[in-house]
């Protein structure tokens, strides 16, 4: 039986693009990553892998990776970038979407706010690939390709939650398109 009152608050999930100056305790950020260790992957592959940058210093290594929609480097606290092991998953980009996306729950569940960094097909102000930037920075293997950065702190801005109005039933189809 539906019993709504027991979900997550998914309505109010938002992407957080500006961080109080609180570090994220190591705790919370172990929880992100027993949940996405155990996120599905294409034919139980488990390929991906994820790099944590601990603290705000890290973090601030990532800044110009990428020409727009990177603000929020400047004060994320933490976060965690998936990278997948294409030699083990040819689900690899489902794979790292899911493992990813069910970290910003976990983070939102917490009381953390997040916002997915995109690096594959960006490019940085000089016009070079942001996923290879980001491979020298990690010391990335070859065989690796990294999916998304998480960025995770305490949220220094107010989000407007998700109402019904935001409910489009309109994509949704019944049997046939
Ligand atoms: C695949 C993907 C890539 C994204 N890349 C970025 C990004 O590089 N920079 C950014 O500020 N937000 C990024 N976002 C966050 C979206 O902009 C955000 O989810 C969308 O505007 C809806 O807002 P909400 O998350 O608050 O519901 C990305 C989200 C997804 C799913």
């Amino acid at each position: 039986m539906l019993n709504g009152d027991d979900n997550m608050d998914f309505m109010s999930r938002r992407s957080i693009r500006k961080y109080k100056n609180m570090p994220v305790e190591k705790e919370i950020i172990d929880e992100l990553l027993k949940v996405a260790i155990i996120a599905p992957t294409g034919h139980n592959a488990r390929a991906c892998e994820f790099i944590v940058f601990e603290n705000e210093k890290e973090v601030k290594k990532l800044i110009g990776i990428k020409k727009a929609g990177a603000n929020f480097l400047e004060t994320a606290q933490a976060g965690i970038a998936v990278v997948v092991n294409c030699d083990k998953a040819g689900t690899w980009i489902e794979d790292g979407s899911v493992a990813a996306y069910t970290i910003q729950l976990k983070a939102h569940e917490m009381g953390l706010g997040s916002c997915w960094l995109q690096l594959r097909d960006r490019f940085s102000p000089n016009d070079e690939p942001s996923d290879e930037l980001f491979a020298k920075i990690v010391e990335l293997p070859e065989n690796y390709r990294v999916l998304c950065f998480i960025a995770l702190g305490y949220a220094d801005e107010e989000k407007a939650e998700y109402t019904d109005k935001d409910i489009n039933l309109s994509k949704v189809h019944y049997n046939s398109f």
